[in-house]
C-alpha cells in the first residue's frame, strides 16, 4: 500500500470474503443463474473497466467527462462551497477532479468497493488538492452506510456525486430505493448529482457492450477468473462466452455469461450443473430518458433542479435537491 498524505484518512468497511462466497453460491443456485456486477471490480476488473472507458465504441465515459469539463462551474454554482462531497463508486476518479476544482468542498469522501482503485485515485486527488481533507471509504455503498469522521462537517451541505451511470446497474425499483436512502443520507438542504446514460439507438448501445477488441468480453469473463481464484472454483473459461444485448422492453443492456456446452462447475466444494446455452446474468445497465429519470428522482423525494445533456443526446448529468 502506498503511504498517504496527512490530509487523507482511509476507512476500511469492505465486506468480508464470506459474503462474496455466499452471494456466488446463492446466485448460481437460483434459476435463472445470476451474479452481482459489483464483483467485477477486482484489480484486473478495474484495469479492464478502465480499458473499456477508452474504447471507441464505449461513449459514456468520454461524453460524461466532456459534460463535466463544460459545466462543472455551473454545477458548482448551484451548490455550497464548503459542502461535504461524497462520491459513490469513485473508481479512477477522473471526472471528480473537474467537480472538485470548481466546487472546493470542505471535505471529499470517496466511497468504492475496489480498494486498489480507491487508493490510486485518492493519492492522485490528494496530490492535486493538498489542502482538501479526504476521507476515503472502502465499502459497498449499495448497503446502508455509516460514514465516520464527518461529525465536524454536519452543519455543511451534504452532496452526493454518483457518476458513471452506475445507477443503471440497479433496476428502476432498486434505483428508487437507493435514491431514497441517498436522500436520507444528505438530509434537508442536501443535493445529489447523478450521471445517467440516456436511451438511444440500440445499435449504438449494442456496439458499446460488444466492442471489436473483445475487452468487454474479457471484463465479463474475468468474473469467473476471480471466482476460480478467490473461491476455489473450476470454471473453464474456454467453455463460456460473453453475451450482451439491448432489452428494449426493460430499457436496458443485459450482460450474461453463456455456457457453451453441458458442464458442471465446482465452487468451494459445491457443484452446479449448466445446460448447453444456459446463462448467468451478470449485469443490467438501465438507460433512462431525462423525463424517466426525473420521475424516479421525484418518487425518491428529490426535486430535479437542473440537468445537462451533450449535443449528441447520449448522456445526462442530473442535479437534484432535497
Ligand atoms: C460502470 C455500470 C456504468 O453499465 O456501462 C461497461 C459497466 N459493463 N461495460 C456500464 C460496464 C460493461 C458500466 N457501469
Amino acid at each position: 500500500m502506498n503511504s498517504l498524505p496527512a490530509t487523507v484518512t482511509f476507512v476500511d468497511l469492505k465486506p468480508p470474503t464470506g459474503s462474496f462466497l455466499g452471494d456466488v453460491l446463492a446466485g448460481l443456485g437460483q434459476s435463472p443463474k445470476a451474479l452481482s456486477p459489483k464483483y467485477f471490480y477486482d484489480a484486473r476488473g478495474c484495469e479492464l473497466f478502465e480499458a473499456i472507458c477508452e474504447l471507441p465504441e464505449y461513449y459514456p465515459t468520454r461524453t460524461e467527462m466532456a459534460l463535466m469539463r463544460a459545466h462543472a462551474a455551473e454545477m458548482a454554482a448551484q451548490l455550497d462551497d464548503n459542502c461535504v462531497l461524497i462520491e459513490f463508486g469513485s473508481g479512477a476518479g477522473i471526472k471528480t477532479e473537474e467537480l472538485v476544482r470548481a466546487l472546493r468542498p470542505a471535505v471529499y469522501v470517496p466511497v468504492d468497493i475496489a480498494a486498489s482503485a480507491l487508493h490510486a485515485s485518492t493519492a492522485r486527488l490528494a496530490a492535486r488538492f493538498p489542502d482538501m481533507p479526504i476521507i476515503a471509504v472502502c465499502a459497498d455503498y449499495m448497503q446502508p452506510l455509516h460514514l465516520h469522521g464527518l461529525a465536524r462537517f454536519r452543519k455543511s451541505q451534504q452532496v452526493i456525486y454518483f457518476p458513471g451511470s452506475t445507477i443503471g446497474n440497479l433496476t428502476p425499483g432498486e434505483a428508487q430505493e437507493f435514491l431514497s436512502g441517498a436522500r436520507v443520507l444528505v438530509a434537508d438542504g442536501g443535493a445529489m448529482l447523478v450521471g445517467v446514460d440516456l436511451k438511444k439507438d440500440p445499435e449504438v448501445l449494442h456496439a458499446a457492450y460488444n466492442d471489436a477488441q473483445g475487452v468487454t468480453a474479457e471484463f465479463n469473463l474475468n468474473l469467473l477468473h476471480r471466482i476460480n481464484r478467490e473461491l476455489a472454483a473450476d470454471f473453464d473459461l474456454a467453455h463460456f462466452r460473453h453475451v450482451a444485448f439491448y432489452n428494449a422492453l426493460a430499457g436496458r443492456i443485459e450482460m450474461h455469461l453463456e455456457s457453451l456446452r453441458a458442464q458442471t462447475v465446482t465452487v468451494s466444494g459445491r457443484t452446479f450443473g449448466f445446460g448447453a446455452g444456459e446463462r448467468i446474468h451478470t449485469e443490467n445497465s438501465c438507460k433512462y430518458s431525462v423525463a424517466e429519470f426525473q420521475r424516479l428522482a421525484q418518487a425518491a423525494g428529490f426535486r430535479p433542479q437542473k440537468f445537462w445533456v451533450d449535443a449528441g443526446q447520449q448522456f445526462a448529468v442530473h442535479l437534484m435537491l432535497v
